[in-house]
């Protein structure tokens, strides 16, 4: 199970959207998948909802100590359609961080919660659009923090603090989730998106999805028809980026660089790790890492394979190792490894263990 978290402190920039509508996108691929709604506006219970009555069991209920309102996880899923459920919410999840204020385990509650909970692909996490405890919370459980980040001038400014929140969960757990940066609300016809996008692009390198998200009405109107984009048309530009965004979570995850014990040296543990990056438009590729002192050179050149691919074996001692590629002298991490941890000169390397 893969825990997505959905976040940024900034309010109105497609948390809820992103949330709702890649969840569908991924079920449609036949993956399982529950949104937990964690923010106490419930908006995303509301865009998914099966009916107008307000929701009297809550993520809340999972999350609680009281013994009169705690309830299971599994009696509080709502399924919405096949391989897609939803943890709702409701305003009760504003009082939890009170409830839990003298445990000192409170900003793991949601990870422990979903510790137990196996039966699905990903988790998707709508977090509140501020960095208190529930954010946290969603960050220590989280693999995998995506910030989505509309076309308006100022946008970048706040996306620190979470960045810093990120630091100190890693800090206090020696934990990092993987962190990307999701453009939306994408408008070509107002001149300050592209020159916005360009910004995120620099702040982020590589860890801006290629997928945009349009500004797209379907995306409003299937919220008022209280269904994802997905069901509601899926032939419009909302539905087709997110099925886009789908598809590039879905291949980071397929890949794990590729080792296997060397046999030509079984008197120690050494393993051959093949190391793959797709770049049909580079001329020149390297891998460096801790593992050869970050120095490109011909030992750390990238044979071109078919298909726009490149390779690079290995044969590297038991240990963990940060790397990158060096694509055309511009810094890659490796995107399909998951395994990324954020480095001293604020950008992120890749690790692999062997
Ligand atoms: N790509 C888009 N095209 C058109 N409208 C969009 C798009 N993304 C989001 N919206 C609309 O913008 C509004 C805010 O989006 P959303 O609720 O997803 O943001 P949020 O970050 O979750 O907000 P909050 O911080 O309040 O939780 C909603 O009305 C939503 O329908
Ligand atoms: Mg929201």
């Amino acid at each position: 199970m893969k825990a997505i978290a959905i976040a940024n402190q900034k309010g109105g920039c497609g948390k809820t959207t992103t949330t709702i509508n890649l969840g569908a996108a991924l079920a449609k691929n036949g993956k399982r998948v529950i949104v937990i709604d964690l923010d106490p506006q419930a908006h995303a219970s509301f865009a998914l909802r099966k009916d107008d009555r307000s929701l009297d069991i809550s993520a809340y209920n999972v999350l609680t100590e009281k013994p009169e309102k705690k309830r299971s996880f599994e009696s509080c899923i709502v399924h919405i359609s096949p391989g897609f459920d939803i943890l709702p919410s409701n305003a009760q999840l504003s009082t939890l961080e009170q409830e839990l204020i003298t445990r000192e385990d409170a900003v793991s509650v949601l990870r422990k919660a979903l510790s137990s909970c196996h039966s699905y692909d990903y988790t998707l996490i709508d977090c509140p659009p501020s960095l208190g405890f529930l954010t946290f919370n969603a960050l220590r459980a989280a693999d995998w923090v995506i910030i989505p980040i509309d076309m308006s001038p100022f946008t970048l400014v706040g996306v620190g603090k979470l960045l810093g929140m990120i630091d100190l969960v890693e800090k206090k757990t020696g934990r990092a989730p993987q962190v990307s940066a999701l453009a939306t609300l994408f408008d070509k016809r107002t001149k300050y998106s592209q020159s916005i996008l360009d910004e995120i692009g620099s702040f982020f390198g590589d860890g801006l999805f290629q997928t945009v998200i349009r500004h797209n009405v379907a995306l409003k109107r299937a919220v008022s028809e209280g269904t994802s984009v997905i069901s509601f048309d899926p032939t419009s530009n909302g539905a087709r980026d997110h099925m886009m965004l789908a598809d590039e979570i879905m291949r980071c995850e397929q890949y794990v660089p590729v080792s296997k014990q060397n046999e030509s040296e079984s008197g120690n543990d050494a393993k051959e790790v093949t190391f793959i990056i797709e770049a049909p438009e580079a001329s020149e590729i390297y891998l460096v890492g801790e593992f050869n002192d970050w120095v490109a050179d011909e030992g750390s050149r990238l044979q071109h394979a078919e298909n726009g691919f490149w390779e690079k074996r290995m044969e590297l001692p038991p240990g963990t190792y940060r790397y990158k590629f060096l694509v055309d002298g511009e810094w890659s991490i490796d995107h399909r490894n998951q395994n990324v941890e954020s480095n001293e000169f604020g950008s992120f390397d890749s690790i692999i263990r062997i």
